[in-house]
């Protein structure tokens, strides 16, 4: 996969998946699956690394998971997000932090919004970054938006959307991640748009779809959004072999005589 890859997919109607991976043992395991890309999302903050927001991620945390998932995904296209503030510090700060995780082994950075982060967006592409582009649900902005909920419900914010995701392709992004928004308005932007889609809670008509790893394998019981489709219970799958140790160890039926040296 490679970003002209992207274009053609869209182009020949076929789906893109992404899934985040943050360490190197997924990243090993999703190195030898389908799946077309993987996302060192900011996200880590929160799963990773058990803060309340993606507010938490930092340029050294981002810099540490990218080249951990680099080591094991050495086959895979692997986009890394650009962390809190990031883009809003100035153009020399921005690229210093595109620097460390392209240099850490990401083929793509991508970064939340639109507004003040344009000028600084054209700046990557034009440096010979690929950049991805985030609308939507955005939770790096989580203090502003009030919480995690469905956005540009009404037609006003649809509009502005749609605008935003223009801004973005003209500016070079290669390809948009939408978050939670109506099923029709990412059916809109997906046609409008040449670059393809990829959509967490944007209904079925986005040109591909992205979820958080640990949500698609039922890490988290508590962790129940409505666009989430689980594909495992790793929750009881884990606790019901860790359990299955420790009662081997407490009976003495672990180690056997096959598992110890003579
Ligand atoms: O950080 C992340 O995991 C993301 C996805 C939800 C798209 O940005």
């Amino acid at each position: 996969m490679n970003i002209h890859s992207f274009a053609k997919k869209k182009l020949e109607r076929e789906k893109i998946s992404m899934v985040t991976c943050y360490d190197h043992w997924s990243a090993k395991i999703l190195n030898e699956t389908d799946v077309d890309c993987l996302l060192v999302g900011d996200s880590l903050a929160v799963v990773m690394h058990g803060f309340d927001s993606t507010v938490h991620a930092t340029i050294d945390m981002m810099e540490m998971h990218v080249a951990a998932v680099a080591r094991g995904a050495k086959d895979k296209f692997i986009v890394a997000d650009m962390p809190f503030l990031s883009c809003s510090k100035g153009v020399d700060q921005a690229m210093d932090a595109v620097h460390r995780l392209m240099n850490a082994g990401a083929n793509a950075v991508k970064i939340e919004g639109d507004k003040h982060q344009i000028d600084i967006i054209e700046h990557i592409v034009d440096a010979g970054v690929p950049v991805m582009g985030h609308l939507g649900l955005m939770p790096q902005s989580i203090h502003n938006l009030g919480g995690h909920k469905v956005q540009a419900k009404d037609e006003e914010q649809a509009n502005a959307l749609v605008e935003s995701a223009q801004r973005l392709q003209a500016v070079g992004c290669f390809s948009l991640v939408l978050e939670c928004i109506p099923t029709k308005l990412g059916s809109c932007v997906s046609q409008q748009l040449d670059i393809p889609t990829i959509g967490i809670g944007a209904g079925a008509h986005t040109d591909g779809q992205v979820l958080v790893l640990h949500d698609l394998l039922g890490v988290n019981p508590d962790f129940t959004p409505k666009f989430l489709r689980r594909y495992a219970d790793s929750f009881s799958m884990v606790r019901g072999a860790v359990n299955h140790f420790h009662s081997d160890v407490t009976d003495q039926s672990y180690p056997a005589p096959q598992e110890s040296y003579r």
